[in-house]
């Protein structure tokens, strides 16, 4: 159990580091949070600072999802080399439970973050991330989905939304075992939450598209 929860709390805390925050900073020693529409994700940060620190973001928080991941096997290995997994607990199907966890918490950390009185993202890129280090088929259909919506509609919160949707209905198309499904719908409902705000400007017409300025924080 203490491995269980510390490996969940390495996994949030990667997901915490503030990359949008830090490199808006960095570079124009602004807080990204009052730009914009307040979110420290690659979209906010492309819309404030441009598409290099908008890609770089991107690249970065994705990583943290596939960093988070790829952590896991290792304290999965002390617990099957120690003999601390109960006999009766299948070591593939706790893996694939731990896997599901970890992204959630990383996913949890990007956009709740330690560092910033848990504010941050909306947890689209760190998700993406955690899809590929789940399963590449399933996050390339999503991007797929991202790339259809964003090429008709030009909003990428309305894109991430139809992302989010997509996801559990893909892990089932190509499937993953049902604790990355479950990932799909907790991670897939989380996202659209966090697009509250979003959804809102949706809904009264005033969501800005690719390249235009948001006016509106949150
Ligand atoms: O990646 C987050 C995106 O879906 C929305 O970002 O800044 O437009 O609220 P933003």
């Amino acid at each position: 159990l203490t491995l269980c929860v510390v490996t969940l709390l390495v996994a949030y805390l990667i997901g915490s580091t503030p990359t949008g925050y830090t490199l808006a900073k960095l570079l124009k020693g602004i807080d990204i949070r009052e730009h914009g529409s307040g979110s420290t994700g690659a979209t906010n940060v492309l819309r404030t600072l441009g598409k290099g620190p908008g890609a770089f973001v991107l690249v970065i928080d994705a990583l943290k999802g596939v960093l988070a991941i790829a952590l896991v096997p290792w304290p999965f290995s002390f617990a099957t080399g120690q003999n601390l997994l109960p006999p009766t607990v299948d070591p593939a199907l706790w893996l694939s439970w731990m896997v599901t966890l970890s992204g959630l918490a990383a996913i949890l950390g990007h956009s709740k973050s330690i560092w910033l009185g848990f504010s941050g993202g909306k947890s689209v890129a760190t998700s993406l991330g955690v899809l590929l280090a789940m399963s590449w088929q399933v996050a390339l259909a999503t991007v797929g989905v991202f790339g259809v919506a964003i090429a008709i509609s030009r909003i990428v919160s309305l894109s991430s939304i139809a992302g989010a949707i997509a996801v559990s209905l893909l892990m089932l198309l190509f499937h993953q075992p049902l604790p990355y499904v479950l990932f799909g719908i907790v991670g897939g409902i989380y996202v659209i939450l966090r697009h509250k705000s979003n959804i809102q400007r949706l809904l009264d017409g005033t969501e800005p598209q690719i390249g235009q300025k948001s006016s509106t924080a949150n």
